[in-house]
């Protein structure tokens, strides 16, 4: 069959995800697999069809890739992909919404408040402290490689960082900042079958792990195994296993934890269902760690498309 690795695409983060793709595309490739890249920003998607595609690798990230559209024109036109279908994509692209699944399931999440766009000249920014505390989180709902986040330390500097969160998403979520270790725990699967791969610590400059630090510099450390507590590292793995499995994603995911250093006790930040495939990502780097090489690895993924 032929293959498609949708990659590129018409998100802020298209760049990361021609980086992505491009991975992808060679593994596969080196696999033996009649894979192809499509850039749905250039092309239709309908013209998979025509063009006998009979299976898509999905590599994009962000909107129209990450966020259940691409899924649902997918479902429609009855070509299998890889990763999860159109509700779960869609809840976990907007990490408001994944944040009330996780609580309404009682997982740990930091504290939030949600602003939308047209209350920014009326919000309360002693209110939003208050409740909140500083420092403070403050992201578009629905963004990834941490594109219009701020960690906001002085709360005048509070207006700068919703200004600057809204110029990405009309949804800014504010959030309680959880300081400690940063870690990041892959999950392949779905349902019963879902089961973590190795943690990551990550060590970024400054505890800033921003775009930069994401992809371009070498100067974050990412430390698997994670020199976690064996207990610790147990807890957190059923915890995002949980996590993946009540947004019912599918294939693949990586869920971003934040452990408090006072109480240990670890947040769920966010799931993302089509995680970064780049040189400097973490799904390959933890995979390796547990034996699974790239290639082994795109292909057990492309194996696992579905409907
Ligand atoms: N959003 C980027 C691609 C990631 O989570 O890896
Ligand atoms: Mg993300």
């Amino acid at each position: 069959g032929k293959v498609a690795v949708l990659m590129g695409g018409r998100s802020a983060e298209r760049e990361v995800s021609l980086m992505s793709g491009q991975g992808v595309l060679s593994a596969l490739q080196a696999e033996g697999v009649n894979a192809h890249a499509f850039d749905p920003a250039e092309r239709e998607l309908s013209e998979l069809k025509r063009d006998g595609f009979d299976r898509c690798f999905i590599a994009l990230h962000g909107r129209f890739g990450e966020d259940g559209t691409v899924q649902g024109a997918l479902e429609l036109l009855g070509i299998p992909y890889t990763g999860s279908g159109v509700m779960a994509s869609s809840i976990a692209m907007d990490k408001t919404m994944t944040k009330r699944v996780w609580l309404a399931e009682g997982l740990p999440t930091p504290a939030y408040v949600l602003v939308r766009r047209a209350q920014l000249a009326t919000v309360s920014v002693a209110q939003l402290v208050e409740t909140l505390g500083l420092p403070m989180i403050v992201k578009p709902a629905r963004e990834g490689s941490s594109i219009g986040v701020s960690k906001v330390l002085h709360a005048q500097d509070v207006p700068a960082a919703l200004a600057a969160a809204a110029q990405c998403d009309a949804d800014i979520l504010c959030e309680q900042c959880i300081v400690g270790d940063e870690v990041t725990c892959p999950v392949l699967g779905e349902g019963d079958t879902a089961r973590a791969l190795p943690i990551i610590r990550i060590v970024a400059p400054e505890g800033n792990y921003d775009y930069q630090n994401k992809y371009f510099t070498n100067d974050t450390q990412y430390l698997v195994p994670s020199g976690l507590p064996a207990l610790e590292e147990a807890a957190i793995e059923a915890l995002v296993v949980k996590a993946y499995q009540v947004l019912g994603c599918r294939g693949w995911g990586r869920i971003d934890v934040m452990i408090d250093a006072a109480t240990r006790q670890p947040y769920l930040l966010e799931i993302n269902t089509s995680p970064g495939m780049t040189g400097h990502s973490l799904v390959p780097m933890s995979a390796r760690a547990a034996g699974i090489s790239y290639e082994v690895l795109c292909s057990q993924l492309l194996a696992s498309a579905a409907l």
